[in-house]
C-alpha cells in the first residue's frame, strides 16, 4: 500500500493506493475510526478481488489495462444530514463532468449509474455509517462513495460482463479510431477528486438546484418508453421517466397519466 498526502481545493487528502485489495469500499469502512473532520480519505486500487456493487452485486473491473476503482471516505457534519441523500446525485454529475472533460458525452440513469448509448460506463455505491461508537468525533456521520469507472476495459473484457457495458477507451476510439494509448487512471482520479470536492462544496453551500437541472438535462429517459421500476416494498411499477424532483426523487408517469415520485427503489430496463 502506498500512502500519499496532498491538498485539493483546500482539503487535506489522505490517499491510500493498493495494488490488490478485496474491495476499497469494505476497507474504507473499516478505517472510519482514523478519519478526521475536514479531511478526505481516498482508497484506490489497481485490482479488487471482491469488488461490490449496488444491491449486493459483484463489481468487476479490468486488471490490465486498468480501470478506476476508488472509494471516497469522509466525516460529514450531522448538520448536513438532509443533503446526505443527494451525495450519489452529485457523484454521478461529477463523473459526467469528468467524461465531458475528455469529450465523452454521457447520460445519467437515476440515481447511481452513468450510461453511454444505454451502456453502463460507471456505477456509484454510496453508503453511510451513523452513530459509530468508536468514532473519535461526535456529531458526524461516515460517508463512503465508491466509484467504479470503466476506463481502459477492452471489448474482450466487457464481453465477459453480463450487463451491457462500455468504457472510456471504447468510446474515445469511436471518434478517433487511430488512438491506441490508454487513459492515465491516476490522473483521471485526481481530476475526478477535484470536480467531486468542488461539487460537494456547492451542494452544501448553495443547495441541489444546479445539480437537479444538470441531471434533468442528462437524464436517460429510455426513449420515453415504459420502464419497469422495482419499488422499495418489492412491488413493480411501470411508467415513463419524467424528471428528477427537488429532493432528488425520480418522478414517473404511468399509462393513466398519474404521477408518482420515488426516493428509493431500482430502475430496470424497458418493458
Ligand atoms: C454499481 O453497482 O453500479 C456500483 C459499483 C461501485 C463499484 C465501486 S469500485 C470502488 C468501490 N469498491 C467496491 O467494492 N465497490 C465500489
Amino acid at each position: 500500500m502506498k500512502k500519499l498526502q496532498y491538498t485539493i481545493n483546500n482539503k487535506k487528502i489522505n490517499h491510500y493506493h493498493f495494488n490488490t485489495i478485496n474491495s476499497t469500499q469494505i476497507y474504507a469502512k473499516s478505517q472510519i475510526q482514523n478519519f478526521a473532520p475536514n479531511e478526505i480519505n481516498i482508497f484506490s486500487a489497481d485490482v479488487q478481488t471482491n469488488g461490490i456493487g449496488q444491491h449486493n452485486r459483484e463489481w468487476r473491473s479490468s486488471n490490465e489495462p486498468l480501470d478506476l476503482t476508488a472509494t471516497y471516505g469522509f466525516l460529514l457534519d450531522k448538520k448536513f444530514t438532509k443533503s446526505r441523500n443527494l451525495i450519489p446525485h452529485v457523484a454521478v454529475c461529477s463523473v459526467v463532468d469528468l467524461l465531458l472533460s475528455e469529450k465523452i458525452e454521457s447520460k445519467i440513469k437515476w440515481v447511481n449509474d452513468v450510461l453511454i448509448d444505454k451502456k453502463k460506463i460507471c456505477g456509484v455505491l454510496t453508503e453511510s455509517l451513523s452513530d459509530v461508537s468508536n468514532l473519535l468525533y461526535n456529531g458526524y456521520d461516515g460517508v463512503f462513495v465508491g466509484i467504479g469507472l470503466n476506463v481502459n476495459s477492452s471489448f474482450d473484457f466487457i464481453g465477459t460482463l453480463k450487463n451491457n457495458s462500455t468504457s472510456m477507451k471504447i468510446e474515445a476510439k469511436k471518434n478517433q479510431p487511430e488512438v491506441k494509448k490508454n487513459f492515465d487512471v491516476e490522473q483521471l482520479l485526481m481530476k475526478l477528486t477535484s470536480i467531486f470536492l468542488n461539487n460537494l462544496d456547492e451542494l452544501f453551500s448553495s443547495g441541489f438546484d444546479k445539480f437537479r437541472n444538470k441531471i434533468n438535462s442528462k437524464l436517460e429517459r429510455f426513449d420515453n418508453q415504459n420502464v419497469l421500476f422495482k419499488k422499495m416494498d418489492g412491488n413493480d411499477y411501470v411508467g415513463r421517466i419524467k424528471e428528477i424532483g427537488e429532493g432528488g426523487d425520480l418522478i414517473m408517469v404511468d399509462e393513466n397519466g398519474e404521477i408518482e415520485s420515488f426516493i428509493g427503489g431500482r430502475l430496470q430496463y424497458c418493458v
